[in-house]
């Protein structure tokens, strides 16, 4: 019988010690490797970021280079991956079909030499490259289409975007979706992070690793939320409606989506961020229709929940900057993924650079010393 105090959902319980990120939830401050997440929005870009996260250092001008080098050489995905891709129903969703092909990975790069630093290079650099090949390549392959080629002269989110909509993306629609993979590059033991670090405990692939995260990622708790919140601004309709919509939830007891977290007890700096980038978007191409009730949902939530610490967490604005780059609802979350790889990849290198596998313990709750009763003399009840 264990002495520690049972916690649901382990919060509060420290489960690793970690020099990658930090987050302060009662003054809303986000840190990657101690420099604040406002300083990186502005100054750094995905790429750069990834390579802070992963190795712990701002890399020099030509360890950048070369790393962005080396990404854009690896973007390409094997035939034989697009060719299984293709037999995916196009009903089933994207994250499943991203699951899947960040396992089918494995398949072809796995070695499990994780004490080569070659090796955990090589790992980084093709998990980065490919996964957003292959979100773009299972929405044009349920779109009827063939994937369409990565384009090498185009930046990381540049080439995303392309690919997702075959055509050269405007320069500040492809500046705002860099800024938001950075923005949701880690965020500390989170779900799905923590799901990446007790497969990585198991010395398994780092395919592996990220294939368990991504499922994780999807659901909507987690990563999901922000479709979630398109759906509850077309069920709102209109800014009239923001109060009774509220109101019933709260009679309801349901959680409004894309408010809330274990962390943050203010309004998540990431938050604030998006919505000043999905500002920036509407002046140059227009005005969402849903912003108008975001931002009166926003005001409403925070009145009536703020002095329970529930505030816009970083779901609330980001679907509104997807709708405006163009990107389907049903794309967010691995957007997200695509974004978070990242974060999980600087895990998995901290999990095996120390690794103890995780095995926590349980309060039993069960019977003891049950007889076992034959089928036949079992009742139906
Ligand atoms: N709307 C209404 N009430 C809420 C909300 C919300 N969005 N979030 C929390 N609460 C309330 C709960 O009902 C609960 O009230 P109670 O104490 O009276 O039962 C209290 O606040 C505590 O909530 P928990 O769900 O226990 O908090 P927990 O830390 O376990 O969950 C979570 C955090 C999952 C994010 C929660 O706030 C939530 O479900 N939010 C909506 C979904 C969402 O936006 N998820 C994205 C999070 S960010 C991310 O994962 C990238």
């Amino acid at each position: 019988m264990s002495n520690c105090e049972y916690k649901p959902g382990l919060e509060g319980i420290p489960a690793t010690q970690s020099s990658i990120s930090y987050v302060d939830g009662q003054q809303g401050i986000l840190e990657y490797r101690g420099i604040r997440i406002e300083d990186l929005a502005e100054h750094s870009n995905f790429l750069e970021t990834s390579y802070l996260l992963i190795w712990g250092e701002l890399p020099s001008a030509t360890e950048l280079e070369a790393f962005e080098h080396e990404i854009r050489y690896h973007r390409r995905v094997k035939y034989r991956i697009r060719d299984m891709m293709k037999c995916f129903p196009e009903s089933g969703h994207p994250m499943d079909a991203l699951q899947a092909s960040a396992a089918a990975l494995g398949l072809f790069y796995s070695r499990r030499a994780l004490d080569d630093p070659t090796y955990i290079r090589a790992a980084v650099v093709r998990l980065l490259a490919k996964i957003p090949t292959m979100v773009a390549a299972f929405q044009n392959i349920r779109k009827g289409n063939d994937p369409v080629r990565p384009w090498d002269d185009l930046n990381y989110a540049a080439n995303f975007l392309y690919m997702l909509n075959e055509r050269e993306p405007d320069q500040l629609a492809a500046h705002v979706f860099d800024v938001c993979l950075t923005l949701h590059a880690e965020h500390t033991i989170n779900a799905s992070t923590f799901s990446a670090m007790v497969t990585a405990s198991t010395l398994t692939d780092p395919y592996a690793v990220v294939a368990s995260a991504v499922g994780t990622l999807a659901g909507p708790l987690h990563g999901g939320a922000n479709e979630e919140v398109i759906q509850t601004l077309e069920e709102i309709g209109s800014v009239e409606n923001v109060d009774a919509y509220l109101e019933n939830c709260l009679q309801r007891k349901s959680k409004i989506m894309g408010f809330g977290h274990r962390v943050y007890k203010v309004k998540d700096p990431r938050a604030t961020i998006l919505q000043k980038l999905a500002e920036q978007l509407f002046e140059k191409f227009g005005r969402d229709e849903y912003y108008d009730i975001a931002v009166a949902l926003e005001k409403a939530v925070t009145e009536k929940l703020g002095n329970r610490g529930i505030y816009a967490n970083v779901d609330f604005y980001s679907g509104l900057v997807y709708r405006k780059l163009g990107i389907p609802t049903d794309l967010f979350t691995p957007v997200f993924a695509i974004a978070r790889v990242a974060g999980w990849l600087a895990h998995w290198k901290e999990q095996v650079e120390e690794n103890r596998i995780f095995r926590p313990t349980q309060i039993y709750t069960g019977p003891h010393d049950f007889q076992y009763i034959p089928i036949d003399q079992r009742r139906d009840f």
